[in-house]
């Protein structure tokens, strides 16, 4: 099928390269002109796990081609719209700018019978607001959430654990569940779930999913401030809540909580979005979980602080981790970054390491230091803090090694990822979180 992508971020990029993996012939279009050359050249413009090979794959077999111009759009299929929702600069709600730029330009190139399928996280309500313009062009618009995790990004899109689809009513809604089907042919013929619903609900799929994700993660941060004053331990707490199979242990790592570009935009979105329907209170605990979970990164601050005596001025503490979490290089709102930035703030000479996520840590954040090997970054330190949970630092980083570069003996594991007995059996003072 010839498929365009409007919109080559993180969440486009990866779906024309999966798109095209399983045989569709793929168009992605984008305004960044440096980003369209790079792809072209089959480049990953970020670190994404089997991304290279897709991109070189697609673009070797000639199904898979970049361009900024809106008009190569013409011709294809369905039309997936995957541009970015950023938080607004000035409260909030989410930024529907990109969105609205990408329908609008598209509209002259659309043929009656296309399908443009919005994959955007958007505030409930879109989708009907964008449906008069689609429709006047004779295609029709639905909405087809996406939830890929970074750096899964590749498996989840060519092998989700559902795919939702928000439809008009009618027979144009029926063919275009239709036509999608065929698009997503080997997850579909392999039994995935394929969830047909109106354009309200997969709007909204998609943020409850984020909202419940993120609600999971403060909760057991919750529990660990609760355990910080009782002596518990919130990992231990974590294991035996999770053997009950209607909570799970998945989502359940307390430490110093959720970033990156989704799920802290997302559920401050939501509410934004709920205020305006005169709902605001329906999801009001929202903001308490945006609190409990930037307080972690105070907790992480205060911990490093007290372990070091009462003051970080002039210390040398490295932060093993810049990334929002793991197999990624994303540094948007990325927990680990603002608690190096934080300490720095206090006085503390901040060496930062991490695997992927050096150089666009350095362009944001240029007053930090930054060495790429771990062992460099280590030498000589007075503490040292994992923020980022790499297993460069979770598995194959033996304490005794580490006795050998630094010059204290303080380990603060923000992610509670390390094993605490063997640190402490090799002499070291361990601090996690929400444990004793
Ligand atoms: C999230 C969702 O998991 C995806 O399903 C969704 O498609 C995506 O947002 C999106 O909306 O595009 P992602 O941002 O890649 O995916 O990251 P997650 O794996 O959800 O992790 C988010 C943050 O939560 C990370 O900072 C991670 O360190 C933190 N986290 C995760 C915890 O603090 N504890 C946990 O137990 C799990």
């Amino acid at each position: 099928m010839r498929l365009s992508v409007i919109g080559c971020g993180y969440l486009g990029a990866v779906h024309a390269a999966a798109m095209a993996s399983i045989g569709h012939d793929v168009i992605g279009i984008d305004v960044d002109a440096r980003k369209v050359e790079q792809l072209s050249r089959g480049e990953a413009p970020f670190f994404e796990p089997g991304l290279q090979e897709i991109l070189t794959e697609g673009i070797q077999s000639g199904r898979l081609r970049f361009t900024t111009d809106m008009a190569e759009a013409s011709g294809a299929t369905v039309h997936f719209v995957g541009v970015g929702t950023p938080q607004q600069k000035d409260g909030y709600a989410a930024d529907l700018t990109y969105v609205n730029a990408a329908i609008d330009g598209l509209l002259p190139y659309l043929n009656p019978g296309d399908l443009v399928a919005g994959k955007s996280t958007v505030p409930v309500g879109t989708a009907a607001d964008l449906t008069p313009r689609v429709e006047a062009t004779g295609a029709t618009l639905v909405w087809n959430p996406e939830f890929l995790r970074e750096g899964w990004a590749v498996q989840d899109t060519i092998d989700p654990d559902r795919l939702v689809v928000g439809v008009p009513a009618g027979e144009a809604g029926e063919r275009a569940a239709a036509t999608l089907r065929e698009v997503y042919h080997p997850a579909v013929a392999k039994g995935t779930p394929f969830i047909v619903t109106d354009l309200a609900t997969a709007e909204l799929v998609k943020v409850a999913a984020n909202a419940f994700l993120a609600t999971k993660i403060s909760f057991i941060n919750a529990m660990a401030e609760i355990a910080e004053v009782t002596g518990a331990d919130v990992t231990q707490l974590a294991d035996a809540i999770g053997h009950d199979a209607r909570i799970g242990r998945r989502f359940l790592g307390a430490g110093i909580g959720f970033g990156g570009g989704c799920l802290p935009k997302d559920i401050r979105a939501f509410s934004a979005r709920a205020e305006e329907l005169g709902r605001g209170e329906s999801v009001a605990f929202l903001r308490e979980i945006d609190a409990i979970n930037l307080r972690r990164r105070d907790r992480a601050v205060d911990l490093t602080v007290a372990a070091l005596d009462g003051t970080v001025f002039e210390k040398k503490i490295t932060v093993l981790g810049a990334a929002f979490k793991p197999h990624s290089d994303d540094i948007r709102d990325s927990p680990a970054l603002d608690v190096a930035v934080r300490l720095r703030g206090l006085g503390a000479n901040v060496t930062v390491t991490d695997p992927a996520a050096i150089e666009n840590a350095r362009s944001r954040h240029p007053q930090l230091t930054y060495v790429e090997d771990r062992d460099e970054a280590l030498r000589d330190a007075d503490a040292v803090i994992v923020v980022t949970e790499w297993d460069e630092y979770r598995r194959q980083m033996p304490p005794e090694h580490v006795s050998a570069l630094t010059a204290g003996r303080i380990i603060i594991d923000g992610r509670n990822c390390l094993d605490a007995a063997a640190w402490r059996a090799a002499g070291w003072t361990y601090y996690g979180m929400g444990r004793p």
